[in-house]
């Protein structure tokens, strides 16, 4: 396959009005405080969806965004691939409810599952369906309301997680030998370790049952520890893999984007890849761990910010539950 194939042409985002600061977490009674978040995670405040704010509504507002940049009308979007893990409804897909709020009439829509992998996972569908000839613009988008799916009385994982939605449209690169778009990915699973990072009740082996609320087994559960140390050298992997079949090396990425879990993750993502933290985008201090919507959250951001510009270099990098992790190198 001769890259590139498709380009990144507009980004967005939304998140919730609402902002939940770690001393308005703290005041819920948990132990916990702000200088303990802020070192172990660099998190300093996080949007929580509220009054009626859906994922289907924070999504359109992002891929509206996006495709205002792109120039893109809805007519014109082919396919809408949305990485989540926290779904408005467990059926039909968000992204049908999604479509219908954009007025995307000619769209084929539909979820992917890959939790902070997602927007990544859905990314490389996206250039797939373009590679393959099935579409020629695909709205990717990465949107979670996990604030649905936390304990809130579990200091480990509820001071973490957020929500969010970013969006980003992908077009067929139209130009012959042109250089803007995908140069390369990568992307890999290990099911055997699904349960640092699940939810253990809520599906179909263990349905919603009184018992699953009273013992909270449809929440997110999360072996923070294990899943710190997987994290690191699954995004280390990831990084080394992308820039080696792009042909480029560290010197050549204007910007490292990774999935934004962890200020400490992503500096150690940074140190081994030997890319400059004045070279790392993080706004996770801002923003919390949005899951599937941080990589593209940030990515609009970095726009607005100035910090992708036309000709910029980008390697993005995302790790989650599963495990799921990858890569993706564009050139903007
Ligand atoms: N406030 C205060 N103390 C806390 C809190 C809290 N919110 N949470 C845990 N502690 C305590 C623990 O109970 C423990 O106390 P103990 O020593 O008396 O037992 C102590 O702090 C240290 O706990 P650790 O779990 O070892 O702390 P660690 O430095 O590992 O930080 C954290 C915890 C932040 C969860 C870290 O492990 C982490 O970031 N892990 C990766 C999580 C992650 O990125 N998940 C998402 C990736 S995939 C995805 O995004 C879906």
């Amino acid at each position: 396959m001769k890259r590139p194939i498709a380009y990144i042409a507009g980004t967005g985002h939304a998140v919730p009005k609402n902002i939940m600061t770690n001393a308005d977490i703290a005041a819920m009674g948990l132990e916990t405080n702000d200088e303990w978040i802020v070192d172990r995670t660099g998190i300093k405040q996080r949007h929580i969806a509220k009054d009626g704010e859906t994922l289907t509504s924070l999504s359109a507002e992002a891929s509206r965004m996006a495709m205002a940049r792109a120039g893109v009308q809805p007519g014109e979007i082919d396919v809408i691939i949305l990485g989540t893990a926290s779904p408005d409804h467990l059926l039909p897909a968000t992204a049908v409810e999604i479509q219908t709020a954009l007025g995307c009439t000619r769209a084929a829509a539909f979820d992917l599952s890959a939790a902070c992998s997602g927007w990544l996972y859905s990314a490389i569908m996206g250039e797939s369906l373009i590679a393959s000839g099935s579409a020629d613009t695909v709205l990717v988008i990465g949107a979670e309301k996990l604030s649905t799916i936390v304990d809130w009385t579990d200091r480990n994982t509820c001071i973490l997680f957020a929500d969010g939605a970013g969006a980003t449209v992908l077009r067929r690169n139209k130009e012959r030998g042109g250089t803007k778009g995908v140069l390369s990915s990568f992307m890999r699973s290990d099911g055997a370790l699904a349960e640092l990072l699940w939810r253990p009740a809520g599906g179909g082996v263990e349905p919603f049952s009184p018992e699953v609320f009273e013992q909270k087994r449809h929440y997110v559960r999360m072996a923070g520890r294990e899943v710190f140390k997987h994290a690191v050298r699954s995004m280390a992997e990831a990084t080394d893999r992308a820039l080696d079949s792009a042909r480029l090396t560290a010197a050549d990425v204007d910007l490292l984007i990774p999935h934004q879990a962890n200020v400490r993750i992503i500096e150690a993502t940074a140190k081994h890849v030997g890319i400059s933290m004045d070279k790392v985008f993080v706004n996770v201090d801002r923003f919390g761990n949005t899951s599937a919507a941080s990589i593209p959250i940030a990515l609009s951001d970095a726009v607005e910010q100035g910090r992708v510009k036309d000709g910029s270099t980008v390697l993005f990098a995302a790790f989650g539950a599963g495990f799921t992790w990858g890569s993706l190198v564009a050139r903007f």
